[in-house]
């Protein structure tokens, strides 16, 4: 590695696809998806629906599409939707839940992400003419701004029980599903199929350049389709892309705890360096938060300077994320460290 390269640990949506994914692109046989016609999305569908036990899915071209076509398919205007606080489809997808489908969200503070059985129940309106329908309960696995953190099952279990005493539908935003299934042994299906809906993204750990899957029943992926049209996102020879997904599936799975070792790898360093602090219990998948010793606007330009890419955790002041994936290996984290301990010093 040429000590000039940028070593990019903002996001693992900053993979390029190799040179096997874009063959299997270039040779995917296509059709007009719109008319169903397309064999390699149709395939993808098929994959991913029965990888997550659910009877139907439908490609879209990213996670903020699938979760909230998967809010839009379910709820109507003026329906309630409880998630947690830090939960990606409320904080980083431009209020479309508002925007879209006139849903009004309601959150719910949990810990690393993950919320209590017990928060459900008492978070549920009762039937009357002044409160807003409480229909929909989001959950996250792995959890972003929960660090990459991955819901026990018997957790998660528990609190879809407690959403389903009080008759709640359960959605849930799987984008890391697979690096959960990856850190906890606990197989993707398990959490998925206890939900009415759920979501996989190709293009985060499992490094595709585009592509969200979401799973569902057969009437709401019916929806589904009909609110990916309205948004614009009905694609025509979308195999192409599809294909990529199906690389991805094929190749790109099980090599997911090489990124959780190399972001155990990162922790580990950036807790020896001075004035740098790490929770390295909480290093559970892909994702390293650490607080520096200055802010993290500053720390980040320093950073960049010495040709390391990061971004502000964004809940504190001082505190970066960095996110391991296929295009870095264990040379380029410990090159990362040395570049990050020289800028932090500089
Ligand atoms: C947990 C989670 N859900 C959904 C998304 C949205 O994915 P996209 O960027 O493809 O819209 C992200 C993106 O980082 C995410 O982390």
């Amino acid at each position: 590695m040429p000590t000039t390269s940028l070593i990019d640990l903002r996001s693992d949506t900053v993979t390029r696809p190799s040179t096997g994914m874009r063959k299997a692109m270039a040779e995917a046989e296509v059709g007009d998806d719109v008319f169903g016609d397309d064999p390699t999305v149709r395939k993808l569908q098929e994959r991913v629906a029965e990888m997550l036990g659910h009877p139907a899915a439908l490609f879209v071209t990213s996670g903020s599409m699938a979760n909230q076509i998967a809010i839009g398919a379910q709820l109507r205007p003026a329906d309630e939707l409880l998630a947690e606080a830090g939960s990606h489809c409320l904080n980083f997808e431009g209020a479309a839940c508002s925007a879209l489908w006139g849903v009004q969200p309601r959150t719910l503070e949990g810990q690393r992400g993950q919320l209590f059985p017990e928060q459900i129940a008492s978070a549920v309106r009762p039937i009357s003419e002044h409160f807003p329908r409480t229909r929909l309960l989001c959950l996250e696995n792995t959890h972003n701004r929960g660090g990459g953190s991955v819901w026990p099952l018997d957790r998660f279990s528990a609190v879809v029980a407690a959403a389903r005493a009080k008759g709640l539908l359960v959605h849930l935003d799987g984008a890391r599903l697979f690096n959960a299934q990856a850190a906890s042994g606990t197989r993707a299906v398990e959490y998925a199929r206890q939900c009415d809906t759920a979501t996989i993204c190709l293009s985060k750990g499992l490094g595709a350049p585009v592509g969200s899957v979401l799973c569902g029943s057969a009437d709401v992926i019916k929806e589904a389709h009909r609110l990916r049209k309205r948004l614009g996102g009905a694609m025509r020879q979308v195999g192409i892309l599809a294909a990529a997904g199906l690389y991805a599936l094929e190749h790109n799975l099980d090599r997911l705890p090489q990124d959780h070792e190399h972001a155990k790898r990162l922790a580990h360093g950036m807790a020896e360096i001075p004035g740098v602090s790490v929770d390295l219990a909480s290093v559970e998948t892909n994702l390293v938060f650490s607080d520096l010793p200055m802010l993290a606007t500053d720390a980040l330009a320093r950073l960049r300077e010495h040709g390391v890419l990061a971004t502000p955790e964004g809940t504190r002041p001082n505190s970066v994320r960095m996110v391991t994936h296929l295009d870095v290996g264990a040379a380029e984290i410990d090159e990362a460290l040395l570049r990050i301990r020289r800028a932090l010093a500089s």
